[in-house]
């Protein structure tokens, strides 16, 4: 039996398996960049993208990586599964994230697989997770990537949330925090920024991170770093690994996930690093062996170009530099935006309190506008960003930010 469905001819077997499939919910960052796209206004401006544009609004070509890319060509990697690039990768990664000369790092007590990027090391251990501790949830910053919420959800771990931020304050609701990490069940997991938070650009400050840690201990909690944009918040990559660092010297065992879409500019080639400190090597071979197997069946392995690209100048001192002078040019970007922005809603005249702008760090600023305010930005001014308001500083340039601070100042007048 045949019938006629849709533009062809199918058999009666076809009919039927995806009836009940309804369309997916979209991503709320998908419909700001379309909205962004449709809009031929030539004052049009995307505040949605989560990737580094230059003052230009164009991605970014790293120098060091250009400079990496003319020294792998023609390397045999292509064929093959590049084993040493996975290994370099990982011994690179984790000497960013724990520091060159940290005692995991030496002695080797860490379980680190390649990743794909920041997405895939998260989703690599919430499935770690689920496995080997299955009667545990995992704690997310409210607000987080919503991306969390996602990945989590589909490893099928349960979800709680603590409070981060402080719609009051525009700052870190610290008390509030400290008070759902006591509250919790010991032994719970906790995802945590380390530096950059996403979406609001907060970070505790340094003495914050020690009460969290010592809270940490009492509660006997694990901590699981998501880091991103290490470098992007302060322009100093040692820094910005200041939260880790301090529960690495509490003793922790931490979890990282660790990404270079953003900081190295390689969005599309989907590099990144999960580690896993263990007590000791033994340990670690064991959790690394079920990381792999994980990732066997997911996906089999990681692709070699972009991990090629990056372990190659990690492990160049000369491209190394490169890469950390183009990092501190990119976030000196970001923050000089951040400047100008704040300064020109106040020469305005504005009569709220902008300083929010700047002491946020990173890719993103929480700007505190409502989504009445955000609907007038885009039907009004041909400006775009997500109903939360977060700002992406990536989106705003020397050029833009005259009329985005104008727009912005007509839209707040009204309270
Ligand atoms: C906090 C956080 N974690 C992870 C990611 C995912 O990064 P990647 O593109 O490297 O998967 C992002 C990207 O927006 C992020 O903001």
């Amino acid at each position: 039996m045949r019938r006629f469905l849709g533009r062809r001819w199918m058999s009666a077997s076809a009919v039927g398996w995806w009836d009940n499939v309804g369309l997916a919910p979209k991503d709320p960052l998908l419909s700001v960049t379309e909205a962004f796209i449709a809009d031929a206004n030539p004052n049009n401006i995307n505040l949605g993208v989560g990737a580094f544009r230059d003052d230009e609004g164009k991605p970014l070509v790293l120098q060091c990586v250009r400079d990496a890319e003319a020294r792998i060509a023609g390397a045999e990697y292509l064929e093959s599964i590049s084993r040493q690039g996975t290994l370099k990768l990982v011994e690179e990664s984790v000497k960013l994230a724990y520091g060159e000369n940290s005692d995991v790092v030496k002695e080797g007590s860490f379980a680190g697989v390649q990743a794909i990027s920041g997405t895939g090391a998260c989703r690599l251990f919430a499935e770690f997770q689920r496995r080997f501790q299955p009667e545990s949830r995992i704690y997310l910053p409210v607000p987080t990537w919503s991306n969390h919420h996602n990945i989590w959800r589909d490893a099928q771990v349960p979800q709680r949330t603590f409070q981060y931020y402080n719609l009051a304050s525009k700052g870190l609701h610290f008390s509030a925090l400290m008070d759902d990490v006591k509250n919790a069940p010991n032994h719970s997991f906790f995802l945590l920024h380390p530096c950059a938070h996403n979406p609001t650009g907060i970070d505790p400050t340094e003495e914050q991170w020690r009460e969290i840690s010592y809270l940490f201990k009492v509660k006997n909690h694990f901590p699981f770093f998501d880091m991103a944009y290490q470098g992007f918040a302060s322009g100093d990559l040692e820094k910005d690994a200041q939260a880790i660092r301090i529960f690495l010297d509490d003793g922790h065992l931490i979890g990282c996930a660790q990404s270079f879409s953003k900081t190295m500019g390689l969005y599309g080639q989907r590099v990144g690093c999960l580690s896993v400190l263990c007590v000791d090597k033994n340990q670690a071979t064991a959790v690394k062996s079920q990381l792999q197997q994980i990732a066997r069946a997911m996906y089999g392995n990681p692709p070699a170009h972009g991990a090629l690209l990056v372990s190659t100048i990690l492990g160049d001192p000369g491209l190394k530099s490169l890469w950390v002078k183009e990092a501190k040019v990119m976030s000196d970007r970001i923050m000089k935006m951040r400047a100008a922005l704040r300064d020109n809603l106040e020469r305005l005249g504005s009569a709220f309190n902008w300083e929010h702008i700047t002491n946020q760090v990173g890719m993103f600023c929480y700007s505190g506008l409502n989504p009445e305010q955000i609907d007038r930005l885009g039907n009004e001014f041909h400006i775009y960003m997500p109903n939360d308001g977060r700002i992406s500083m990536a989106g705003v340039t020397t050029g833009n930010v005259d009329y985005l601070a104008n727009a912005i100042h007509e839209v707040t007048k009204s309270g």
